[in-house]
């Protein structure tokens, strides 16, 4: 996995490190320099680095796949055995190569705004098989039609749609259906439905992440990339009181002269969240020195043992009274379905969240997630974010493929890791 030949962004990186070398010489006269030079170059506006690279990054950017493959639904259908799964993957597409669209510069307050336009392609070369692979997978429209109608007689109608349509509570999708989207046979049984397509990330293609407002940093540069506005707010109102707020940047740089000692805030559309890393150790990347920033297990604790983290438990069952790490309820930002995001293979949570599956093996350096960071520009050079997501299915006395289910579980469907890699 490599960048393009033309990396603006490193480019730029190259360039602070070049100065900082310089500065090492020259101080305290070349430190000035540097400051005034970085300073300038990382604006965001027409003619900087910054600009250039941020508009369309000049890195390759993939998002890797991991399906877990279910080995046992029957048993766990009819006896509520522990669902034995199998990862398989990478399945490898190009993300994040199109160009924001609509930047607008508002002189007023100093900030730029701009919609980031999703886009994915498949890499068969990264891959270990092809789109059309198949995988046994939780049956997604039975377990979300469950969840956002629990009144009895509502569930008896849906009972007999899904034993209609001969849907059950797993099923087999090929990869393309799975993260794209499928026509659901359930859904299209049921009158008016909201909708009749169903996939893990359904709508992606000719969709847009934004608005996004940021500042521009030419008032004050300790505030460039930094949101102001995410879809013209600046809560997202998911979460009670400061679990809400939309703070720090996109994690694609941070405001220039990063010490170790900060706590780098950002916010991530996919997690419905702001989240934070801190300074774990000093990397060297092909000469380049950076600074490696982690998500701690911190951020992931129940508020037991982080009591910061007492608005993100938004459900007492699946956190046991909030006494339970690891997995976060983002059903709000879902339209109601039973959606929970965690650290692939359920790294840092609690035994209870991963006691009805099998065949899972966290650990830190495949599972968590960094970033590199060039501690004199501020921007992020290699990074690997990971995350998992799972659904949750509770047992059901009306609808028959959840009857005999004894017990709830937060079925894990498949998790991702978005990487670029320094190699260029
Ligand atoms: C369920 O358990 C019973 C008793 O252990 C066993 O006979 C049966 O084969 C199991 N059913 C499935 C679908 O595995
Ligand atoms: C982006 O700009 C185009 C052209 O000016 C406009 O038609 C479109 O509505 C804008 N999109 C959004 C979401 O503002
Ligand atoms: C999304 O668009 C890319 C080309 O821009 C195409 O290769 C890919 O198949 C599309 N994906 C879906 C799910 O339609
Ligand atoms: C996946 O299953 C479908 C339907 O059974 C089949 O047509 C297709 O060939 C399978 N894909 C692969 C790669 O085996
Ligand atoms: C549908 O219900 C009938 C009668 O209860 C049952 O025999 C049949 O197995 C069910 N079909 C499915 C797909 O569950
Ligand atoms: C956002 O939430 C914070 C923390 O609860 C609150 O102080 C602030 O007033 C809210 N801002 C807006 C614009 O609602
Ligand atoms: C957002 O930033 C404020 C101020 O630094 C902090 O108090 C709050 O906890 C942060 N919220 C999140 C969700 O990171
Ligand atoms: C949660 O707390 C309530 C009240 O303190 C208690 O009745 C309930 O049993 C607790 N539930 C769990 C899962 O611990």
């Amino acid at each position: 996995m490599g960048c393009d030949r033309n990396c603006g962004l490193i480019t730029g990186a190259v360039i602070g490190a070049v100065l900082a070398v310089f500065g090492g010489i020259l101080m305290p006269v070349g430190d000035m320099l540097i400051q005034k030079t970085i300073k300038k170059e990382v604006v965001l506006e027409e003619g900087t680095t910054a600009f250039k690279n941020w508009v369309k990054t000049g890195t390759e950017i993939y998002r890797q796949f991991w399906i877990f493959d279910v080995q046992n639904p029957q048993e766990v259908m009819m006896n509520s055995s522990n669902i034995q799964v199998k990862q398989r993957g990478p399945y490898t597409y190009r993300v994040r190569f199109l160009a924001k669209e609509n930047i607008t510069q508002d002189p007023k307050d100093n900030t730029v705004s701009f919609l980031q336009p999703n886009g994915a392609i498949f890499e068969p070369s990264l891959s270990v098989g092809t789109e059309a692979d198949n995988f046994t997978v939780l049956n997604l429209a039975v377990a979300a039609a469950a969840h956002i109608y629990p009144n009895p007689f509502v569930q008896v109608v849906l009972n007999s749609l899904i034993n209609k349509s001969k849907s059950s509570m797993f099923q087999v999708r090929t990869l393309r259906e799975l993260l794209w989207g499928y026509t659901d046979p359930f859904l299209s049984l049921v009158p008016y439905p909201v909708t009749t397509t169903v996939g893990m990330f359904y709508p992606y293609n000719n969709t847009v992440d934004g608005v996004y407002k940021v500042f521009n940093g030419k008032d004050s540069i300790s505030k460039v990339a930094i949101i102001d506005t995410y879809k013209g707010k600046r809560n997202l109102s998911y979460w009670e009181s400061y679990c809400d707020m939309i703070n720090g940047t996109d994690a694609a740089s941070f405001p220039p002269f990063v010490e170790k000692s900060q706590v780098l805030q950002f916010f991530s559309s996919d997690i419905c969240r702001s989240i934070y890393a801190v300074f774990e150790s000093d990397v060297n990347l092909k000469g380049i020195p950076v600074y490696r920033f982690v998500l701690p297990s911190k951020a992931f604790a129940s508020p037991v043992q982080n009591p910061d983290n007492h608005c993100f438990c938004t459900e007492k069952i699946i956190s046991k009274n909030c006494t339970s790490s690891g997995v976060l309820d983002i059903s709000k930002c879902k339209e109601g379905k039973p959606v929970y995001i965690s650290l692939p293979h359920f790294l840092y949570a609690s035994p209870d969240v991963s006691e009805t599956t099998d065949g899972l093996n966290p650990n830190e350096e495949e599972h968590r997630t960094y970033l590199d960071i060039e501690p004199i520009t501020g921007f992020t050079l290699q990074f690997a974010k990971r995350l998992q997501v799972n659904i949750l299915v509770k047992p059901s006395n009306k609808i028959q493929v959840l009857k005999r289910l004894k017990r709830n579980y937060i079925v894990p469907i498949l998790w991702l890791n978005e990487v670029c890699i320094f190699s260029c």
